[in-house]
């Protein structure tokens, strides 16, 4: 069986960038959704043009809210876990955010699947697990992982959960690595952050670290379509597949990039300094793409060109 057997997907995190993605796919191809999510970062509004069509369902609800949380999984056969913290820093300053909000919100999923019997899992996990690792193309199988933030200790403990749970109650999970996802939609992220710093102040741009930082940026839809393309084409209990592009941005470049998007002119670039952003950030992150390349998947831009699709798109030019 694969993703078009399957048609009944239950959401969590569904109001969020990528997740509100996802469900118009899945809704576009007759599944049956139920998004999860309490709004802390999703939007209502993003949802809104499935409310009240009959296979559409959301709940506005926590997923530290167990009793809630397993109701309302009940008759699923997929789960497509998203729902997490997603304010880097945020979960740096406030320590326990991705211990609730990732790590025994995971739990709480993995439970509520057991209780209901549900056998599939699609997690969102990320490359941050990899931490500060060499500035090598690192494949899955890289150790040992070290994260350098508590949104990446967190991703790591929810992939050990799975694994666990995989192994000792039968659940089958995909488990991917994400590297920077952008697109419409986005809330949070260094693309959105810049636009949102231009249009108070077109004269300048203040970025933080040095602006060497380079990360590999690929669109939604591709997020989206590499998940499906390891859904249907493996089958091992649990796998782990890193998900992006080998193709990089630096952030000078991307400031360059929503600059010329706004159209803007004499922007006076400023650097707060140091190799990293803030404390947490990982300068380089770089990793090979081969094992899900290998079932035929790609992004479908380079890194560049993904950023600037993004850009306008979240300036409404495209
Ligand atoms: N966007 C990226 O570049 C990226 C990279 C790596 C991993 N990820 C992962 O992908 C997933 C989706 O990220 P996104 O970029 O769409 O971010 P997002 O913030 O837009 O989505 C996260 C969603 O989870 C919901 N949520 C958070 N805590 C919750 C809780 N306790 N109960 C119920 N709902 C809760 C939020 O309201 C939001 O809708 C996350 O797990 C994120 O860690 C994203």
């Amino acid at each position: 069986m694969s993703y078009r057997d399957y048609t009944k997907y239950f959401v969590t995190g569904g109001a969020g960038f990528i997740g509100s993605h996802l469900v118009d796919k899945l809704i576009s191809e007759g599944k049956t959704v139920t998004v999860y999510d309490n709004l802390v970062s999703g939007k209502k509004k993003d949802i809104e043009h499935h409310i009240g069509k009959d296979k559409f369902k959301f709940l506005e609800a926590d997923l530290l809210d167990y009793d809630t949380l397993v109701g309302a999984m009940k008759g699923y056969e997929v789960v497509w876990h998203l729902g997490a913290n997603t304010d880097i820093p945020g979960g740096n300053r406030v320590t326990d955010l991705d211990l609730k909000n990732c790590t025994t919100a995971t739990r709480n999923v993995l439970e509520a699947m057991r209780a209901n019997k549900i056998g599939k899992m699609l997690f969102a996990s990320s490359a941050c697990v990899y931490g500060d690792a060499p500035p090598q193309a690192l494949s899955e199988t890289y150790g040992p992982l070290h994260p350098i933030n508590l949104y990446g200790a967190g991703k790591l403990a929810c992939e050990g959960l799975i694994s666990s749970y995989c192994h000792l109650f039968g659940i089958q999970a995909w488990m991917f690595r994400f590297a920077n996802v952008v697109g419409a939609r986005m809330g949070h992220g260094v693309i959105y952050d810049f636009i949102q710093k231009l249009k108070k102040n077109p004269k300048e741009l203040e970025i933080l670290g040095d602006g060497h930082q380079q990360k590999p940026f690929f669109l939604v839809e591709d997020c989206i379509s590499g998940m499906i393309c390891a859904f249907d084409k493996t089958n091992k209990p649990y796998d782990v597949f890193n998900l992006g592009t080998e193709t990089f941005t630096n952030v000078t470049r991307i400031g360059e990039i929503v600059i010329e998007e706004m159209g803007l002119k004499d922007v006076k670039i400023k650097y707060t300094g140091g190799a990293r952003g803030w404390p947490g950030d990982v300068p380089i992150v770089f990793f090979s793409t081969k094992k899900i390349n290998g079932y035929g998947w790609e992004a479908s831009r380079t890194s560049d060109e993904a950023v600037r699709t993004a850009a306008r798109r979240l300036l409404g030019n495209e």
